[in-house]
């Protein structure tokens, strides 16, 4: 007989449903009356783009955003025909006639994917324009020269949406710069509804909102105002399982390069979890976990499979094989990782392996924090 799937994973990823359908809630109520989207591209940054998003369809999310084709019929698939999906990167030439079959919008970026989705009236798209982003969306020119016909184009306009590029800095002046082109262009789309706010630009205020928002790492629980307190729950959970403690005489070196050196005797744990999970080996000499709330600073280098912890400091009977180690959780938050990892939360949640056992806290159980 097999062993249970959490006794053969070297570590643990619990996923808190229930703070999920919080964060969106928080986030709806702050952008009201503008309707609140839900952006699940890329799995769902990584946590489960199913999981996610039904229960966030159960909490009242009408709208939710894909980046590919591909995702937004997996999407389809685990959500049934009621919610609206959209698709970002719009349909990929030859891809047109993919969309209506599973009742996916796309978003236009160019004058390309609007002529061939005009082939198709009263089908319906978003439309996309670029206000500072120089990335997708119709240029500034290449709106000019279309908006007196885009209205009458045949397509039954589902949205205006733009992105904002510096929205988690409030006092870039590009903000108020793409507000600015933004409300003009959607003043030419008279009567279809405008979106320019993802997570940080719900945060700067009412005259950003318009009249849908479309947040996706503040979900997950990525802080949108850096710099400020977090007004999000944390959504995972990550705890590696200890393999081996060792005693390790001062002068001795931990790991990959000989990059650590004890300089005094210690206990080092090493722990089931590498680079190949997304424990990003930019932690090296950086990182930390916890073990009954007391910190373990990470000791050398992030190797494939394996990250050795400093547990000299911690009582062996909480320090043990088969012991675990949190690595993202209360203490120390998706953010935390990706400052000490040089890099952005949405990184490190993207990152998130494929051999971690995963549990899904439900919504709809109040006791269950994770
Ligand atoms: C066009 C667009 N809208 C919305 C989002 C969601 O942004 P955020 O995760 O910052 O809320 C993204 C994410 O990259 C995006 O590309």
């Amino acid at each position: 007989m097999s062993s249970d799937p959490a006794s053969r994973a070297g570590a643990i990823l619990e996923i808190d449903l229930g703070a999920i359908v919080a964060n969106w809630r928080l986030l709806a109520q702050k952008a009201a009356p503008a309707a609140c989207a839900a952006v699940v591209k890329a799995n769902a940054y990584g946590l489960g783009a199913a999981p996610v998003a039904r229960a966030l369809q159960a909490a009242g999310c009408r709208l939710f955003f894909v980046a590919t084709l591909d995702e937004g019929i997996g999407l389809r698939g685990a959500l049934g025909p009621g919610p609206e999906i959209a698709v970002f990167n719009g349909p990929l030439p030859g891809t047109t006639a993919e969309f209506a079959p599973h009742w996916l919008v796309p978003v236009l970026n160019d004058p390309g994917q609007i002529e061939s989705w005009k082939k198709q009236p009263g089908v319906p798209a978003i439309l996309h324009v670029d206000t500072g982003m120089s990335r997708l969306g119709l240029t500034a020119r290449e709106f000019a020269t279309l908006a007196t016909e885009l209205p009458q184009s045949g397509i039954a306009w589902r949205a205006v949406i733009s992105h904002l590029a510096c929205a988690d800095s409030p006092d870039h002046p590009l903000n108020e710069r793409q507000r600015t082109r933004f409300a003009a262009a959607a003043r030419h789309m008279s009567g279809v509804p405008a979106g320019l706010a993802a997570s940080s630009g719900i945060f700067l205020g009412r005259p950003y909102h318009f009249d849908l928002v479309r947040p996706g790492a503040a979900l997950y629980g990525v802080n949108p105002q850096p710099g400020h307190p977090n007004p999000l729950r944390q959504v995972v959970r990550l705890t590696g399982k200890i393999l081996q403690i060792r005693e390790i005489d001062r002068g001795e070196s931990v790991g990959y390069g000989a990059a650590h050196v004890m300089e005094t005797a210690g206990r080092v744990a090493t722990v089931a979890v590498g680079y190949a999970d997304g424990w990003l080996r930019s932690l090296s000499h950086r990182g930390c976990g916890y073990i009954a709330g007391k910190r373990i600073p990470l000791l050398g280098r992030v190797s494939m499979d394996l990250v050795t912890f400093d547990v000299s400091a911690v009582d062996p009977a909480l320090a043990h094989p088969g012991a675990l180690v949190e690595l993202l959780g209360q203490h120390y938050g998706v953010d935390d990782a990706a400052t000490d990892a040089g890099t952005i939360g949405y990184e490190i949640l993207t990152a998130l392996g494929a051999r971690y056992h995963r549990i899904y806290r439900d919504p709809t159980a109040t006791n269950d924090s994770a």
